[in-house]
């Protein structure tokens, strides 16, 4: 592992729920080390985001969660912890999909998608003591060597290369990534953060189908992204609106 801290300290579980969960827990019970890595082999009951489940094919993908203790970040770039996980992803796609025309995008807030499919999805979990973000749990689903996914517009790298990946090589990638950004987060480098997440962001400034919570499919332009985390659209009337993530699904 080429880091300093992120991935060096590691549980492997061969099975286990969730690794978001199992690493919640730890947090709980012990004093556990900035960087800790909970990964499995057969995740059973993975969790998403707008409590959906996460289902991955054992001993296939990568199913891991980290820990960090961003203290430093005031509670109002909360966000910027997506934007970080979601960049480090979006690197060790452009790190390993290199031969081929492969469009690398984030789609809001933090899936990860090449050429519209789904490659992977994180799901955050933060706890704030005392008024600071005492710890995040980052969990990752990436798609590595399944290659069926049902009706689910997904991919994998095995989908895309045609070959089977080293899992346990595209681990530390992740954390390589994740701790250069995080590096860069605990520095201030937030203009370089943005610009890098708005260059990978699907669909910006362009028009969009969106699904709001009555069921209603619209298009609107996705505008911007707060540094809170809410989308920014701009409506066919020019009204501009803000959602969060409960409150809207960014159609393909
Ligand atoms: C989503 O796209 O909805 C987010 C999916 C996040 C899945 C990962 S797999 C590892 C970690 N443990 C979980 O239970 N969920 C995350």
């Amino acid at each position: 592992m080429e880091t300093l801290f992120v991935g060096q300290n590691q549980y492997f579980l061969p099975r286990v729920e969730s690794t978001n969960t199992y690493a919640t827990g730890l947090l709980r019970n012990v004093n556990i080390p900035e960087g800790t890595i909970v990964y499995t082999d057969h995740q059973t009951q993975g969790r998403g985001q707008r409590g959906n489940s996460w289902i991955a094919e054992p001993a296939s993908n990568i199913t891991a969660s980290i820990i960090l203790n961003p203290l430093f970040l005031g509670l109002k770039k909360t966000f910027c912890i997506s934007k970080i996980a979601a960049l480090a992803v979006h690197d060790v796609l452009t790190e390993n999909l290199t031969h081929g025309q492969f469009d690398i995008k984030i789609k809001w807030p933090n899936d990860i998608l090449v050429n519209t499919r789904k490659i992977a999805g994180i799901l955050i979990e933060n706890q704030v003591q005392t008024g600071r973000l005492a710890h995040s749990v980052i969990g990752i689903g990436l798609n590595v060597n399944q290659t069926e996914f049902g009706d689910v517009p997904a991919t994998s790298f095995k989908s895309l290369l045609g070959v089977n990946c080293d899992r346990k090589l595209v681990l530390s990638q992740l954390c390589k990534h994740l701790e250069k950004w995080y590096l860069r987060l605990k520095k201030g480098a937030f203009t370089e953060i943005d610009q890098a997440y708005f260059q990978a962001l699907y669909g910006y400034k362009q028009s969009l189908s969106f699904r709001d919570e009555a069921g209603l499919v619209f298009d609107a332009v996705l505008q911007n992204v707060t540094e809170e985390g809410l989308l920014v659209l701009v409506l066919d009337n020019h009204v501009v609106k803000h959602y969060d993530i409960k409150e809207i699904t960014l159609l393909r």
